[in-house]
């Protein structure tokens, strides 16, 4: 099976294309990836090059990504711009590569009856209230409330669109809040165990009641293995481990886990229309014979700082970057 993975350089893309060669001998991946700043070259080496490639190159090159969709057999569309506080700042580089690059492929596929599976977010259904029984569903309607979350819920749509008017054999999978190795340390998890590492004080944003539905990111990818091989063309599957806490409670845990007090840590400026709580109804999936398997968040959490600990020659760099963004505009408010 000849796979391509865009954003493959990235978190979850690169964990993806990892467990896919080390699970599955038929399977051949060739990476499509433009290495923008959330990418890190170490995440793909090692990999055997009979069975793996990595092609530099923006998903709005439409040419070549016609070429790569006509020789390939399946296509996981992981590439976005990933970062909320991001889309704040620039959010036109969101409308490229989440809404126009998600065209570019879909035109493709559909040109060429490949099978495409579409990455999104639970974002795009904006937020509820901290004491809200609810939860997301399939049926929740849209209600992007950043950039970010706009442009994903735009390209949703054309993915449906090309479904309903092209023919396209799409799925797509909005998942909740991934934890694990290879993250960003612009996200929250990782900035804070990094900023321990270093010795420094966790930044919680505002009064740090937001709530997260948070999963392995082994278990968002083996959840997608499940949608593409026995989902429904046409449907949306959402998935999520039951992990939902406090950004307070996650930070305290981190604290924990590195011997300081769960309060040690400091308010810094909130994020503007910052959601309040996510959190994912997956029966969709679990229909399908799916099952997470990290459903201790503790120590999925410490499985994480151990890799980070061990791994500070991947981040040392990129998280020196993301703070001097963060420098600009955040101040400690108590
Ligand atoms: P990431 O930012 O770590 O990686 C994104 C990758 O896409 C990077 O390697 C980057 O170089 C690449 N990329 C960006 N623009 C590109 C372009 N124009 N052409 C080609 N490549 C480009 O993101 P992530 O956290 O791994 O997220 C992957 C996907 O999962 C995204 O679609 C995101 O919306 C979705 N998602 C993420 C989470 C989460 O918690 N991180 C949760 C649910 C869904
Ligand atoms: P983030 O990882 O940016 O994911 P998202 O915005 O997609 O949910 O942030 C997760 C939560 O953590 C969110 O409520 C914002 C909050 N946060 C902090 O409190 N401090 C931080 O330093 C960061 C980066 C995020």
């Amino acid at each position: 099976m000849r796979i391509l993975v865009t954003g493959g350089a990235g978190f979850i893309g690169s964990n993806f294309v990892r467990r896919t060669l080390d699970s599955r001998p038929d399977a051949s991946v060739t990476v499509l990836d433009a290495m923008t700043y959330a990418a890190n070259p170490a995440n793909l080496t090692g990999l055997d090059p009979a069975r793996f490639a990595l092609l530099k190159e923006d998903i709005r090159a439409a040419d070549l990504v016609d070429e790569l969709v006509a020789e390939s057999d399946l296509v996981v569309h992981f590439a976005a711009e990933s970062h909320n506080d991001n889309s704040l700042r620039d959010p036109f580089a969101f409308v490229r590569t989440n809404v126009e690059g998600t065209v570019t492929l879909v035109e493709a596929a559909a040109r060429h009856g490949v099978r495409f599976h579409h990455i999104s977010t639970d974002e795009v259904f904006g937020d509820l209230d901290l004491d809200d029984p609810a939860r997301f569903t399939p049926e929740t309607p849209y209600s992007p409330s950043s950039p970010y979350s706009a442009s994903k819920a735009a390209s949703d749509h054309f993915v449906r669109a090309y479904v309903r008017s092209a023919g396209l054999e799409a799925t797509i999978s909005n998942c909740s809040n991934n934890y694990g190795p290879r993250q960003h340390p612009e996200k929250f998890i990782p900035r804070q165990i990094t900023t321990l590492l270093e010795g420094g004080t966790p930044r919680l944003y505002g009064a740090g009641d937001n709530v997260r539905d948070w999963i392995h990111v082994d278990d968002h990818n083996d959840a997608v293995w499940t949608i593409i091989e026995r989902g429904e063309i046409g449907r949306t599957y959402l998935i999520g481990a039951d992990g939902e806490r406090s950004n307070r409670a996650v930070v305290g845990d981190l604290l924990e886990i590195f011997g300081r007090g769960r309060d040690d840590f400091v308010h810094v400026t909130d994020r503007p229309g910052h959601d309040r709580r996510y959190a994912i109804d997956a029966s969709s999936t679990l229909a399908l014979g799916w099952e997470p398997r990290y459903t201790d968040f503790r120590s999925g959490l410490e499985q994480t700082v151990g890799w980070y600990r061990a791994n500070p020659g991947w981040w040392r760099e990129t998280r020196a970057s993301a703070e001097e963004k963060y420098a600009i505009t955040e101040e400690v408010i108590g």
